[in-house]
């Protein structure tokens, strides 16, 4: 007979309860996260990484490892709309919560004007950063839809470019605004 202790089933030897699961055992639950739209099942590893899940559970490699350690941007993601770091984040953390990378911008096929933008000017010279770069002057273009070069400088400082290429950046980003507003104009 398998004995109580307060009214709580113990577990059976050779089974872990709960509690004495080691940290970093998977769960082979899942943990259900909206990517670009569609619902999609992550490993519920503790300390899974939302930047190595990306990438190597869903192939979308257009997030990028820079630092890993939040400094760079490389790997900026929309969290619900907000641009957010994924090598910082958790998959836990956004467990039900709404993922956009770089992959989901374009929309039936179509670039968005950030990256119609980029792609017209050549705002790029080796492109690791310009993922980043692209999602968060998408998330910017959201609350502002025609920023002024300061607003656009501000909202870039935390994406380095290693490249220096950060001229034509601003002035793609600014085109960007231009663009949107035609596409609004033509509905
Ligand atoms: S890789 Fe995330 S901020 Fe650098
Ligand atoms: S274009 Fe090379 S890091 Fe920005």
């Amino acid at each position: 007979m398998v004995p109580r202790l307060h009214g709580v089933r113990a577990p059976r030897p050779g089974r872990r309860g709960p509690s004495q699961a080691t940290p970093e055992e998977p769960s082979t639950a899942g943990l259900r996260v909206i990517v670009n739209g569609e619902a999609r099942s992550l490993p519920s590893e503790p300390g899974r990484s939302l930047l190595y899940a990306l990438r190597e559970e869903l192939g979308l490699t257009g997030t990028k490892y820079g630092c890993g350690e939040g400094e760079c941007g490389a790997c900026t993601i929309l969290l619900d709309g907000q641009p957010a770091l994924a090598c910082q984040l958790k998959v836990k953390e956004v467990e039900h919560r709404k993922v956009t990378t770089v992959e989901g911008l374009s929309v039936g096929g179509l670039l968005n004007p950030v990256q119609r933008a980029f792609a017209e000017l050549g705002a790029f010279q080796c492109g690791y950063c310009t993922p980043g770069m692209v999602v968060r002057a998408t998330a910017l273009l959201a609350e502002s839809p025609r920023p002024s070069r300061s607003e656009i400088c501000e909202a870039l400082e935390g994406n380095l470019c290693r490249c220096c290429g950060y001229a034509a950046i601003v002035r793609a980003v600014e085109r960007a605004g231009e663009l949107a507003g035609e596409t609004s104009g033509r509905r």
